[in-house]
């Protein structure tokens, strides 16, 4: 059987999503890469359409906008980690940080939003746990697809 699109599955989520990727900002992502050849701005969408998935599919009832702008926008730190720059020094512990206070900056997002990005690197943010649904749905989310991202390089992850 044929899976349904983003659009077909979650319009509202859909929408947000496409608002937000016309964004000039948001759209700078599309200039850095993440894993493997894969662009900040589409690891980004990947997390952001297996967060609505998993939660349509587990019924886990989190706030689909919520969800959809926070995963968004949880790696829009705006820079190439790979470049060296001391801005960038560890990197894996800053950047949520980062990205959260541009998404403030940007379009001032909400609560739900702020902890979906500066949790989604638990545990390695040891003091930065999930602390509601949809920070733990991006955690997860943004995990496996940063493992398929790396293994299959630039394969859109489902
Ligand atoms: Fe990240
Ligand atoms: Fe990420």
């Amino acid at each position: 059987m044929k899976q349904k699109t983003l659009s077909q599955l979650a319009p509202e989520a859909a929408r947000i999503l496409d608002s937000l990727s016309q964004d000039g900002e948001v759209l700078q992502m599309r200039r850095y890469r993440q894993h493997g050849d894969v662009s900040t701005f589409d690891h980004c969408r990947n997390v952001a359409e297996l967060s609505v998935r998993i939660n349509r599919r587990l019924h886990l009832r989190a706030d689909e906008a919520a969800l959809a702008r926070g995963a968004m926008l949880h790696d829009f730190y705006l820079y190439d980690w790979h470049t060296p720059d001391p801005s960038h020094h560890l990197h894996g512990f800053r950047h949520p940080e980062r990205a959260a206070q541009n998404a403030i900056r940007r379009f001032d997002v909400g609560e739900t939003e702020q902890r979906i990005i500066r949790s989604h690197m638990w545990p390695l943010t040891l003091t930065k746990p999930p602390r509601c649904r949809e920070a733990w749905i991006v955690c997860l989310a943004d995990k496996y697809c940063a493992v398929t991202e790396t293994l299959f390089r630039g394969r859109r992850a489902k």
